[in-house]
């Protein structure tokens, strides 16, 4: 649904941001795009929604070139959701989520229980947070309100830039898996920008790796971690043993989950969340034989892969 065909960026001072990229965003697809810092990405991300026009290429939506639909229209239809928490600091919660809304000049009801509905969703109580001021919510809570204002409109594209990365982890695992849910609810097209390998292959259906310009490998996240393209690739996901080989027996905690779907001790972290993704809990049972030994969880998949991190990290400095 969203294709790049030969796309190349060079801005006016002669800096080349973009060489040269193709790759298709399927409808409903988590889409990740990573690499280190100055390598395109937000570049890239911007030519979607044209914060920034490309200099060669064609960039097509719905098999509809980008520069042939209206601006607002393509605008109003594609959700931004930045690094930088951009709430209107004088509007309340639910006038910050209701400004697509209301130029898309939606009912005042419509829009009401629109906010109603997207404040639910990422567990704000409507009556305690709609008339409150940004200041007067957590760092975590502004972000997720950034999150929900992107879904107002409704709109069939979400792009996210880095939105976790200034959060603390524990928000962060928080607005992890609450993107991860409600992906799984309202199946949006998303394209999502990181430099963190770990929420990559957390969220991701497919990963787009950048280098300087250039993507080096579109593939899934098994994939990405089973047949590096290059030794960039491999250097950037790390010479270390598969994380998500590791099978839900070593992960999981001993609390039963009864009533959850159920996945065998021996299943792959890999598995899991593919389980997790298709089904819509957030908890799995895991059974030896035909005996419950205990549950995983996503949150419980995000530390035990953030230790793994942690531990090669600590390793390579010795
Ligand atoms: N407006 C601009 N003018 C000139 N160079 C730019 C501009 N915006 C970004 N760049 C350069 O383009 C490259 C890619 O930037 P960017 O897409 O922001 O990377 P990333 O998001 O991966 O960190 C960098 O070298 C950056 O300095
Ligand atoms: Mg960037």
């Amino acid at each position: 649904m969203i294709e790049f065909d030969q796309v190349t960026k060079q801005f006016p001072d002669g800096t080349k941001a973009v060489n040269n990229i193709n790759f298709r965003v399927k409808e409903g697809e988590f889409f990740v795009l990573i690499g280190p810092s100055g390598c395109g990405k937000t570049t890239t991300l911007k030519m979607i929604n044209r914060l920034i026009d490309a200099s060669e290429g064609t960039i097509k939506i719905n098999d509809e070139n980008i520069l042939s639909k209206n601006l607002h229209k393509l605008r109003w239809e594609i959700g931004y959701v930045l690094q930088q928490i951009a709430l209107f600091p004088h509007m309340t919660i639910a006038e910050n989520i209701a400004i697509v809304p209301e130029l898309k000049k939606w009912s005042k009801s419509d829009t009401n229980a629109r906010i109603d509905e997207l404040l639910e969703m990422v567990g704000l109580h409507p009556g305690t947070y709609r008339d409150r001021l940004p200041s007067e919510l957590s760092g975590g809570q502004q972000q997720r309100i950034g999150v929900v204002r992107a879904l107002a409109g409704n709109p069939d594209i979400l792009l996210m830039d880095e939105p976790f990365s200034a959060l603390d982890p524990l928000s962060r695992d928080q607005l992890q898996q609450d993107v991860g849910d409600l992906q799984k609810q309202i199946k949006k097209t998303i394209v999502f920008v990181t430099h963190d390998i770990n929420e990559a292959l957390l969220l991701a259906d497919r990963i787009a790796i950048m280098q300087e310009g250039s993507i080096v490998q579109v593939d899934t996240p098994e994939n990405i971690l089973d047949h590096p393209a290059n030794d960039f690739v491999r250097s950037f996901i790390g010479n270390k043993t598969n994380p998500w080989k590791e099978t839900v027996e070593k992960v999981m905690s001993e609390t039963d989950a009864p009533g959850a779907p159920v996945i065998p001790h021996t299943a792959t972290l890999t598995k899991a969340v593919d389980q997790l993704k298709a089904s819509e809990k957030d908890v799995l049972r895991v059974l030896n034989r035909n005996e419950a030994v205990g549950s995983i969880s996503y949150k419980q998949i995000v530390h035990y892969l953030s230790d793994f991190e942690a531990s090669v990290k600590e390793e390579v400095q010795k």
